[in-house]
């Protein structure tokens, strides 16, 4: 039990979004969403349990975590130690390759590292699915990144049924994620504060959940016979949609900044000249570009000139939660 395991997960960026959660104790969401993930950005984590902790000590980047910032991942960490019939406290040590809070989903790729070390370091041996389950109870999106490649969260409708699944993992599709850093500074509204304000607030929130449910039965095909085209337009659809929740909720808010409205004007620009691209965002302003390989030095050329070099960050479909002793 005091074997210390360390344990990698990979951000993902949803393309059929996740946004309002059904019950905020279970983190059960409103509806299932779908993403991909990221081989760029990632989170590694070691958990060891040490009987001569008289508290959880939790650092992330080497910064020690106080009571209010370390609550989420002790409350995944009283899950697993629940799960373990065990009452020790634990060291954490968490090192994000991730632009953090930014809306790169430091958050998803967080979460699934610790339940997948948590859980080791506890003596468990957990299911996929039920490392998704767990990572799910320290944020959603954390419930995707035990998967690599295209993965499908089921809503579910209590604790038991709502996880993840991978989709198509490996993804053989040559296919790239382009971020742009336009603002690396923690995001105004945190994504948890921000649904919950759209599913309270906003009138348009009945219409969003039929949006994903049509969204979700499109895109599965789509992805599957690689029709880049369908699930490009999709997945920019989505996210507007999803951004409309937020200029539709009361107080309104938005996530863009005017470099974000720039950059998609940008992706607008590029396709008019006959090259494909799609654009996707969370909760932060930075864009996420959609587009296939072959297109890469073009998009990456304009968005170089426009921002510099270190703004324009190439991901690829990443892989799935693994491990080290
Ligand atoms: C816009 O998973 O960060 O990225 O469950 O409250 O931790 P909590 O929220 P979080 O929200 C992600 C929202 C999103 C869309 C998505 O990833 O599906």
């Amino acid at each position: 039990m005091t074997t210390a395991v360390t344990a990698r997960a990979h951000t993902n960026i949803a393309l059929v979004k996740y946004w309002g959660k059904a019950d905020a104790t279970l983190m059960l969401p409103q509806t299932s969403s779908l993403s991909l993930t990221l081989d760029q950005f990632y989170t590694d984590t070691t958990v060891v349990f040490d009987p001569t902790l008289t508290a959880d000590q939790i650092t992330v980047n080497q910064v020690l975590l106080d009571e209010h910032a370390s609550r989420k991942v002790r409350h995944v960490l009283d899950l697993v130690r629940a799960q373990a019939g065990i009452q020790t406290f634990a060291h954490v040590n968490s090192a994000n390759h991730v632009p953090m809070a930014a809306g790169l989903a430091s958050s998803a790729s967080a979460f699934a590292a610790l339940a997948g070390a948590a859980s080791r370091a506890a003596g468990l041996d957990l299911s996929a699915r039920d490392l998704s389950r767990l990572a799910r109870r320290g944020s959603g999106s954390a419930t995707r990144s035990i998967y690599g490649g295209f993965v499908e969260w089921h809503a579910g409708h209590d604790d038991a049924s709502s996880y993840a699944e991978p989709l198509v993992d490996p993804v053989t599709w040559p296919i790239a994620m382009v971020a742009l850093v336009l603002d690396a500074h923690r995001k105004k509204v945190s994504s948890r504060q921000g649904m919950q304000s759209s599913v309270t607030t906003s009138p348009y929130y009945p219409a969003w959940k039929q949006v994903v449910a049509r969204d979700l039965a499109a895109i599965k095909p789509a992805i599957l016979d690689q029709d880049f085209t369908t699930v490009g337009e999709i997945l920019e659809t989505n996210a507007m949609r999803m951004h409309a929740l937020t200029l539709s909720a009361d107080p309104a808010y938005s996530y863009f900044n005017g470099a974000t409205l720039q950059a998609m004007q940008t992706v607008r620009e590029l396709r008019a000249t006959g090259i494909a691209c799609y654009y996707t965002l969370d909760a932060g302003p930075n864009l996420k570009v959609f587009c296939q390989v072959a297109d890469l030095p073009a998009i990456t050329a304009r968005f170089r000139q426009d921002l510099g070099a270190e703004q324009v960050i190439v991901a690829h479909p990443g892989p799935g939660l693994s491990w080290r002793s």
